[in-house]
């Protein structure tokens, strides 16, 4: 039995790395994916080759008009969405002094307001279809703890753990389990944007921070976008009923909370 047939979910930022894995793990469970991203070819290519199971709309996760016409294509397409993640998210490092304010605006826009926005509009949906729903947010390790050159991203993914908390605890008398994935280092296109940031702010050679975090996750190397799909397919199912605002960490070990 497929754990989430019948089922449709919109995954923000899944043209590419973790969302697109997300994706394709819950089209083989059963679902009808909706692929939204702001690089709307690269969303088109993803779901062509998933299938008839998915399609691809443009979303801008900071924009409002563009986050309303999203979740009005899934209802559209699918008859509403029963699983949104919330995936889009950007990184960036700078020490203290070196903070910019529009790069804080930048990722706060993204990381935070995109997150509770897009919750908020599937949420509504769900509410006014009346079937409940599982929102996911993507949150991380950075959120559990500051780290000395990640002040802003740390500080958004601490605000993505919050508001699961407490759209969690407001929206479960709908029926509508909200919780959180906090990964701890995965592989991929977002890691090599942080490895070339300490590349420049800790003098270290492409690649190096990258073998370095590997080997000092407990379970010996870093994690796959594959690691997560387990996580992420359960929280969106029913076996996941009664999880209500919790922030899980699939990390390898890195943290314990
Ligand atoms: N990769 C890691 O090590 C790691 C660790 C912890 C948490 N996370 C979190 O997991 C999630 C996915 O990470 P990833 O590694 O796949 O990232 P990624 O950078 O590979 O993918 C992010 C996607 O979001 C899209 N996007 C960016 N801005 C957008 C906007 N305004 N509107 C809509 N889409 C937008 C991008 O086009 C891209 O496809 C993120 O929330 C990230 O913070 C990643």
């Amino acid at each position: 039995m497929k754990r989430l047939a019948g089922k449709s979910a919109l995954i923000t930022g899944s043209a590419r790395g973790i969302g697109l894995k997300f994706a394709e793990a819950y089209v083989r469970e059963g679902a009808k994916v909706v692929i939204a991203d702001i690089d709307l070819d690269r969303a088109k290519k993803a779901a062509s080759n998933i299938g008839d199971a998915a399609i691809a709309v443009r979303m801008d996760v900071t924009d409002q008009s563009s986050i309303d016409e999203a979740i009005r294509t899934a209802d559209e397409a699918f008859g509403g969405i029963d699983i949104l993640v919330n995936n889009a998210a950007l990184f960036s490092a700078a020490p203290i002094v070196e903070i910019e304010r529009p790069d804080y605006d930048k990722l706060f826009a993204v990381n935070v307001a995109g997150t509770l926005f897009t919750l908020q509009a599937a949420a509504k949906s769900m509410i006014a279809r009346g079937k409940g729903g599982k929102i996911i947010n993507m949150a991380s390790q950075a959120g559990r703890r500051g780290e000395a050159l990640v002040a802003v991203y740390c500080a958004t993914k601490a605000a993505v753990i919050s508001i699961t908390q407490s759209a969690g605890l407001d929206l479960i008398r709908h029926g509508i389990n909200v919780n959180a994935i906090a990964p701890g280092v995965v592989d991929g296109e977002h890691w090599d944007g942080v490895d070339a940031f300490f590349a420049k702010y800790e003098n270290k050679a492409p690649g190096q921070k990258k073998k370095e975090v590997g080997q000092a996750v407990p379970f010996g190397r870093m994690g796959t976008a594959e690691d997560l799909t387990g996580m992420a397919i359960f929280l969106a199912s029913p076996e996941a009923d009664y999880v209500v605002a919790q922030t899980y960490n699939v990390d390898g070990g890195n943290w314990m909370s």
